[in-house]
């Protein structure tokens, strides 16, 4: 698979990042609602554009992962960012943030569904995304741009060790809704154990 630069669908292009994103990203790692749903750093730093800008290298060297700044031309300002990484086989997962500027006005779409067709012009099998059930924009999002519901990511991770190398279901994307938290057993005589963060929360990105 050889990962274009850029892509573009005419109203938004997906470039690589630059050492001349650090400010934007920065920021935008600090935006409230990326923080409601992803797990960023309490004060994000120099270290972490760093960090970021090293998995991004890595994942284009050993090809499992692609990041991609989301802008709306003539303007090369980044407004968010969209990124595919390899699971197993030829699955992969996208995932996906905007700063406020970004929201609001279908780029982020526009954007998901650039990567996903690439990916599938590429030949991957299959697509995935999971996302917080209560993330209604994030949902949204991912049904414009042609996921479909699939269900708790808990089931489907048991249903995909349960038959390994089941049959191939052709190119496709799925929505997975992860569960809240795996049910814990009630503490004897006490109230419920406290629900873990689910796995799609806190996911970090990178
Ligand atoms: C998820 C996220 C990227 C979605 O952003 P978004 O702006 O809602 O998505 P889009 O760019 O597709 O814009 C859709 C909105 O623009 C509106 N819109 C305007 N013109 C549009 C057009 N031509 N096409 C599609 N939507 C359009 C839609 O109606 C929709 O608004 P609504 O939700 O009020 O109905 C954003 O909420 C975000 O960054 N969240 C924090 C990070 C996060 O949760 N990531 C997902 C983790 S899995």
């Amino acid at each position: 698979m050889k990962p274009p630069d850029s892509i573009t669908d005419g109203v938004v292009a997906l470039r690589t990042m630059r050492e001349s994103d650090r400010a934007v990203v920065l920021s935008t790692f600090a935006d409230p609602l990326v923080r409601q749903w992803l797990n960023m750093p309490p004060r994000p730093s120099d270290a972490d554009f760093d960090a970021v800008m090293r998995t991004i290298h890595n994942g284009f060297e050993s090809g499992d992962r692609y990041d991609y700044c989301v802008t709306e031309p003539p303007d090369d300002v980044s407004l968010g960012a969209v990124i595919a990484s390899r699971r197993h086989r030829d699955n992969w997962e996208v995932a996906y943030l905007a700063r406020a500027e970004g929201r609001g006005r279908g780029l982020m779409t526009r954007a998901v569904r650039l990567l996903c067709d690439w990916l599938l012009e590429e030949g991957v099998g299959r697509i995935e995304l999971r996302t917080h059930p209560d993330n209604e924009a994030s949902q949204k999002l991912a049904q414009r741009a042609g996921f479909r519901r699939e269900g708790p990511a808990v089931r489907q991770a048991r249903e995909s060790r349960a038959r390994p190398g089941g049959p191939r279901a052709g190119p496709r994307r799925r929505l997975v809704l992860p569960r809240s938290g795996p049910r814990r057993p009630r503490k004897r005589g006490g109230r419920r154990a406290r629900r873990r963060t689910p796995s799609s929360v806190r996911r970090a990105l990178p």
